[in-house]
């Protein structure tokens, strides 16, 4: 039988890329879910249903299916907005407040995704909490000289940090921008959009994935009677 998970990601990665209008720049998300939308973009696209886009990655990851599914890529450099953006997470609360970097993109997403007029989220159902880091840790993007003083700074704000290592790699994983990610367990967060300010000052973070009052529209894919569907 099919992987119910893997359904609904592929299902709710299409029904986003179904809304992406023609002469449209896109914000092209990372994850397995988004690599549906890019995919169902560039079928789009090739049967003639939708012209003149183009993408913006994420990531590496996000830059190579799109060139393998023949969806035209741009940078921040060449164009002055963004129309829309599509992109997974790792958690989403009932504010629409988000965790990502489980792919250690968040950087990058984040410029991508704030900086779009519309930023719809594709997630399947496991992913909605009542509150964030309730599952997953908060990912934090560290430049390698601070990984020492940036761990120990997270430790007096009461977080549990670990250094995300490879999983076919010996040593950490390192980031499309050359630095490391720290997972930090919180035993709640309560206040999410005071919670990103703080970590993003340790000096030496670069970014984390905390994502506050920035999501549009959710896009969720559930599984009902064996058959996957997008609320
Ligand atoms: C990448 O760093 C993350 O923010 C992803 O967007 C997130 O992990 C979602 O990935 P999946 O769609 O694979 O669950």
């Amino acid at each position: 039988a099919a992987d119910p998970v893997k359904l609904m990601k592929q299902e709710v990665g299409k029904a986003a890329a179904a809304l992406v209008k023609s002469g449209s720049i896109v914000g092209l998300g990372t994850g397995s879910t988004t690599a549906y939308t890019i995919q169902y973009l560039g079928e789009r696209l090739q049967s003639g249903e939708l012209t003149d886009i183009v993408g913006i990655p994420t990531s590496f990851q996000s830059e190579v299916l799109a060139k393998e599914y023949g969806v035209p890529l741009t940078t921040l450099d060449a164009v002055d907005h963004i129309d829309i953006a599509i992109d997974g997470a790792d958690e989403v609360d009932p504010h629409k407040n988000l965790i990502k970097g489980g792919g250690a993109a968040h950087t990058r997403e984040k410029v991508v995704d704030y900086l779009a007029d519309q930023f719809i989220v594709v997630v399947d159902s496991g992913k909605l909490v009542d509150r964030l880091g309730s599952v997953f840790a908060v990912p934090v993007e560290v430049i390698p000289m601070a990984i020492t003083p940036v761990i120990n700074a997270i430790k007096q704000l009461g977080g549990q940090p670990e250094l995300r290592m490879g999983v076919k790699k010996a040593g950490p994983v390192i980031t499309d921008q050359g630095n490391m990610v720290v997972d930090v367990r919180f035993d709640s967060i309560d206040d999410p959009v005071n919670l990103e300010k703080v970590l993003n000052n340790i000096p030496g973070v670069l970014e984390n994935g905390i994502f506050v009052n920035c999501a549009d529209i959710v896009l969720i894919g559930e599984v009902v009677d064996g058959q996957p569907v997008v609320r």
